[in-house]
């Protein structure tokens, strides 16, 4: 069976990692075997870069920030996605190129066009077949993450960056996911985390039904 990947977007504090952890103990109390995964940091040596990208004490040129992220994911794509994807695996990944659209193109102003070409380059052209973008305004993501710093001022490097910064991450996936409606489905965040795990079971269980990993729906 060919494997299937997943991947999990949104702004920072759209509580993205939270509903990628209560469905993957979802499939996996079902049975299903998923791989779990992230960027950057999906392998030992994104794991470094990560740290250097995030380190909000680190000065980093936006050009230097473009192509880590890139290399980062040049070495998630060949050591970790492609291996996962031959076995016939369920992959979920916690960010991946559509974060380099929304964050380094819209947010830090690189053009469309070497955007495409360093993603083409790192990704070998492997996209993934669902994407859910989970969606939340930029006010009400500042006031989750500052709850969760304890009213401080955000954690990491990226975070730290202005409401403005924020919003053109945000209306840069929104318009992907207009761009790419079959592909790209919008998970509207403003109540419960329960009602939104729900909605997200409904969009995932039917899509890996139709690819042939789970057989019935009380997976
Ligand atoms: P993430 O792990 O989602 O952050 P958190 O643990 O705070 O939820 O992502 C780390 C940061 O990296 C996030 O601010 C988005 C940024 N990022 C980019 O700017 N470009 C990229 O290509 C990727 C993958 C992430």
């Amino acid at each position: 069976m060919a494997g299937t990947f997943i991947t999990f977007e949104g702004i920072d504090g759209s509580g993205k990692s939270t509903h990628l952890r209560l469905l993957a103990d979802f499939l996996r109390s079902g049975g299903l075997d998923v791989v779990l995964t992230r960027e950057p940091g999906g392998t030992p040596v994104g794991n470094r870069l990560r740290a250097a990208l995030l380190d909000a004490s680190e000065e980093v040129d936006p050009l230097t920030e473009l192509l880590v992220f890139a290399a980062d994911r040049a070495q998630h794509v060949r050591r970790v996605l492609r291996p996962a994807i031959e076995e016939g695996r369920v992959i979920i990944s916690d960010r991946y190129a559509d974060a380099t659209v929304a964050y380094q193109g819209a947010g830090r102003g690189f053009s469309a066009e070497l955007i495409s070409e360093i993603i083409a380059l790192a990704t070998e052209g492997l996209r993934p077949e669902l994407t859910l973008l989970f969606n939340l305004s930029v006010a009400e993501s500042n006031t989750r993450t500052r709850r969760r710093t304890n009213g401080q001022q955000a954690g990491d490097r990226l975070d730290a960056e202005t409401a403005e910064f924020h919003t053109r991450v945000r209306d840069a996936y929104l318009r992907l996911a207009e761009t790419e409606p079959d592909r790209i489905k919008v998970i509207e965040t403003n109540r419960s985390v329960e009602e939104t795990q729900e909605c997200v079971r409904k969009v995932i269980v039917p899509f890996l039904i139709g690819r042939g990993h789970i057989r019935n729906a009380n997976c």
